[in-house]
């Protein structure tokens, strides 16, 4: 699929790494300005920023931490300054911390909640507040179906994920009249650092739950999310794209 954002500047959450490097990568081959973010791997966002050197007059990478409204407020004022409002917002920091809810830490419950959850709407608040003065934008957050269908020992990444969505919806309410859409994409099993902890004979019993026999890659998220972020996807809003191979 071809697309064209030439003269439009997307910001991506999570973006030096798994899914969200897919994105980045995908808007920068589509012509858009990328201002990729991550949190703490900084091997990674040179690894990320080395392979796309080709494109480094339009690739910008900062370090913030989602769960930090000063954070995330001085990243959007620097990003504004530099290279003015954004028209496209991808947020694809997430984590897991599993447990099964008896035993789960109060930690690993606050922090999934914190970064998936509250994460997604500090980024978004200061995305809208962007995006209205310029009455339009795009704005693309990563779910999970786990929030719809829920899954044993991962309660604190569930209620996250469901959250999200819930905020997403509403959100796509309050600016529509000012042409911002606010979508999901929600992928299933997709191979990266996420789920790289999984033991081998468990990876292949989901794998045999996937109608498509396989799992995802990230540029098989990215495409959908770049669809999402088009011009030409103006009449969908407070929708979730699921790209799960069937499951
Ligand atoms: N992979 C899957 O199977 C799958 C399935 C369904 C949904 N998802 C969702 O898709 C999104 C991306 O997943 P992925 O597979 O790309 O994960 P990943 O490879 O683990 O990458 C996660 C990214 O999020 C960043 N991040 C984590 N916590 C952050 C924080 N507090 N502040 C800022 N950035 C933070 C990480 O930064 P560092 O690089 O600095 O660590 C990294 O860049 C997540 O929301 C995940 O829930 C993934």
């Amino acid at each position: 699929m071809e697309f064209d954002f030439k003269g439009q500047t997307a910001i991506v959450t999570g973006g030096t790494r798994g899914i969200g490097r897919a994105v980045s990568e995908a808007f920068l081959k589509a012509g858009s300005k990328v201002i990729a973010t991550y949190r703490s791997n900084e091997e990674e966002a040179k690894n990320f920023s080395d392979a796309n050197s080709a494109h480094s007059e339009c690739l910008d990478i900062h370090r913030f931490d989602v769960t930090r409204y000063d954070e995330v407020e001085t990243f959007f004022k620097e990003v504004e300054e530099k290279h003015g409002a954004p028209q496209i917002v991808v947020v694809s920091s997430g984590i897991r911390a599993d447990s099964i809810v008896g035993m789960m830490k109060t930690e690993d419950w606050n922090n999934v909640i914190d970064t998936n959850l509250t994460g997604t709407f500090n980024v978004c608040k200061l995305a809208v507040q962007c995006m209205m003065r310029q009455k339009y934008g795009r704005i693309i957050t990563l779910t999970s179906p786990i929030g719809k269908i829920g899954f044993a020992g991962q309660a604190n990444y569930a209620a996250s994920k469901a959250g999200q969505v819930a905020l997403v919806k509403s959100l796509s309410k309050e600016v529509a009249s000012r042409k911002i859409t606010v979508n999901c994409v929600s992928p299933g099993f997709i191979d990266t650092d996420f789920i790289a902890d999984l033991p081998d004979e468990q990876r292949d019993v989901y794998k045999q739950q996937v109608p498509l026999k396989r799992f995802g890659t990230a540029r098989d998220v990215a495409t959908p999310v770049l669809f999402l972020a088009s011009k030409e996807s103006s009449y969908i809003t407070g929708s979730v794209l699921e790209v799960t191979g069937g499951l």
